[in-house]
């Protein structure tokens, strides 16, 4: 998606530890205009799939799955990382562990949210090492639904996730894809451009 790739060349940076920095416009400051065609573009890409529901996490995944869900006319539903105070027990629950921030997070989403004859589309922000994807189907298996697919803004590819989660038999489509990010350079995986930024 080629509006999304010049925001990261033009407005993302590379820090260390193979990390994109994108808080411009996806995890901290949002570009909602951007933030609409991502949520056009994940529309587009599953709409013959039938979806009855878009399933993310809080809080950067909200953003790109707005527009998704508006325009597929589904609701949106995201997992808490930190249980509410009107949450009540009735809840599926994953472990999710990051890599990156060496933790473990138990999500949860209220079982009035999903149920067994959903479609699921799962929309997460980064793919990294797939496991707040995982966590997010292992909770759609819960409910006996069906993981229609993952949606997913930017990717590492130079990281395990995608395989993860194709040979854990998903469709996982992501709107940019990202080989290296050797020496603060941005190398896309598709058509191989070099940026510096
Ligand atoms: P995984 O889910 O693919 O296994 O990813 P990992 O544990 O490595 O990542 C944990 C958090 O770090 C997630 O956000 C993920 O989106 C984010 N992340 C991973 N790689 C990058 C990166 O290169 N750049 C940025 N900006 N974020 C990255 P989170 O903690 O859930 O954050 P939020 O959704 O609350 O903002």
């Amino acid at each position: 998606m080629e509006q999304l790739k010049n925001a990261i060349i033009e407005r993302g940076s590379v820090v260390s530890d193979g990390v994109l920095k994108v808080d411009t416009f996806l995890n901290h400051q949002i570009d909602t205009n951007l933030m609409i065609h991502i949520g056009k573009e994940f529309a587009n890409r599953f709409k013959e799939s039938k979806i009855t529901k878009i399933l993310t996490i809080e809080t950067s995944g909200i953003a790109p799955s707005f527009m998704a869900a508006n325009d597929l006319d589904v609701p949106l539903v995201f997992a808490r990382k930190k249980k509410s105070l009107t949450m009540n027990n009735d809840v599926f629950t994953s472990s999710v562990y990051s890599f990156t921030k060496q933790e473990t997070t138990e999500i949860a989403v209220s079982k009035n949210f999903l149920q067994e004859n959903d479609q699921v589309l799962i929309i997460d922000d980064f793919l990294a090492n797939g496991q707040a994807a995982l966590g997010l189907a292992a909770i759609v298996e819960q409910a006996g639904a069906t993981v229609a697919g993952i949606g997913i803004v930017i990717e590492k590819s130079f990281q395990n996730g995608r395989s993860l989660l194709e040979e854990a038999g998903y469709r996982v489509e992501s709107l940019a894809r990202i080989e290296s990010l050797k020496n603060g350079k941005v190398t896309f995986l598709a058509d191989k451009t070099v940026q510096t930024i």
